[in-house]
């Protein structure tokens, strides 16, 4: 056998007679999206377009091992503008991380407590430390991060175009 016959043209249903490749493609598509629920379905898998902010700050002026807040506009891709801010954090060795200011468990407000070196999430009281690891609390991951880069005296972040605010209750 030579492997072009019959069987590469069909497909197997559970208990029931072999059906076309074609007419298996339109089945499983007639059942999973029909015409007018498509551009909806597109709409909610695709992810928010990457904008780019600069922000005229130089990161030699921030204080090693000492988070600071931002905050910024932006517009995005379709022309509203939109308004965030991130956590900075310059490393002894002249790296900079931008933490996204909405905590990972479901999008809260944190804030930096200098007493404890950590950074505390006001809604399910969660702790992160400096490099954004989960300390305790429900949140199952670190906390995210927005690319980020330095050219000479300003900061470009890479942010979500649908960032929002933090919540600031549960
Ligand atoms: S939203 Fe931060 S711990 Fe729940």
């Amino acid at each position: 056998m030579d492997g072009t016959g019959p069987q590469r043209d069909s497909v197997a249903a559970i208990g029931g007679p072999p059906i076309s490749r074609r007419r298996a493609l339109a089945v499983i598509g007639g059942s999973v999206v029909t015409a007018g629920a498509a551009p909806l379905l597109f709409a909610a898998c695709t992810p928010p377009v990457p904008v780019d902010v600069t922000v005229g700050l130089d990161p030699a002026t921030l204080a090693v091992d000492e988070p600071s807040v931002i905050e910024f506009d932006f517009i995005r891709p379709d022309g509203s503008t939109g308004a965030g801010s991130a956590w900075l954090v310059r490393g002894s060795d002249g790296s900079l991380v931008a933490y996204d200011p909405r905590c990972p468990h479901q999008g809260c407000l944190y804030d930096w407590e200098d007493g404890d070196d950590r950074f505390v999430c006001v809604c399910h009281e969660a702790a992160f430390d400096l490099d954004g690891g989960v300390l305790f609390g429900p949140p199952r991951r670190p906390l995210d991060r927005f690319p980020v880069v330095v050219y000479g005296a300003e900061i470009v972040l890479t942010v979500p175009s649908d960032l929002r605010a933090p919540r600031t209750e549960a």
